[in-house]
């Protein structure tokens, strides 16, 4: 079978557009969730008070960048390894922080949270 002219240009423009998007379409990565959060560690293992502004503006942020559904629920699980991994968090703390900053986060961020419960299409 021979390839037309066309056919050829086409595909070659499908891709290079694949190739160029490709980056865009990259998951939210869990350097970015951790890197967004690195301002609130201090806070979360204080005996509380008012939350520093940079780590609010960390999870507003983190909150921007997460735009798809599966954005939010890879940052789910982000969120609850780190929360597993980084020693002497209050966790209660750590929960109560979306609401401080003014950002609705549906599931508590635990090392136990259940992050394929939630239906990230809706919340947010
Ligand atoms: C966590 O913070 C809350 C609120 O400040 C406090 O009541 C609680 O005792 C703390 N828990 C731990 C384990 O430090």
């Amino acid at each position: 079978m021979a390839i037309s002219p066309t056919f050829a240009k086409i595909a070659c423009v499908v891709v290079v557009a694949m190739v160029v998007a490709a980056p865009a379409a990259e998951a939210l990565s869990c350097g970015t969730v951790s890197s967004s959060l690195a301002q609130c560690i201090a806070y979360a293992r204080s005996s509380g008070g008012t939350v520093p502004t940079a780590c609010c503006n960390g999870i507003r942020t983190l909150n921007s960048l997460a735009k798809t559904s599966q954005d939010r629920k890879d940052a789910c699980a982000c969120l609850k390894s780190a929360a597993g991994r980084i020693s002497g968090l209050n966790l209660s703390l750590i929960a109560g922080l979306p609401g401080k900053c003014g950002v609705n986060i549906p599931y508590k961020i635990s090392p136990s949270t259940d992050c394929s419960k939630y239906d990230y299409s809706l919340l947010f």
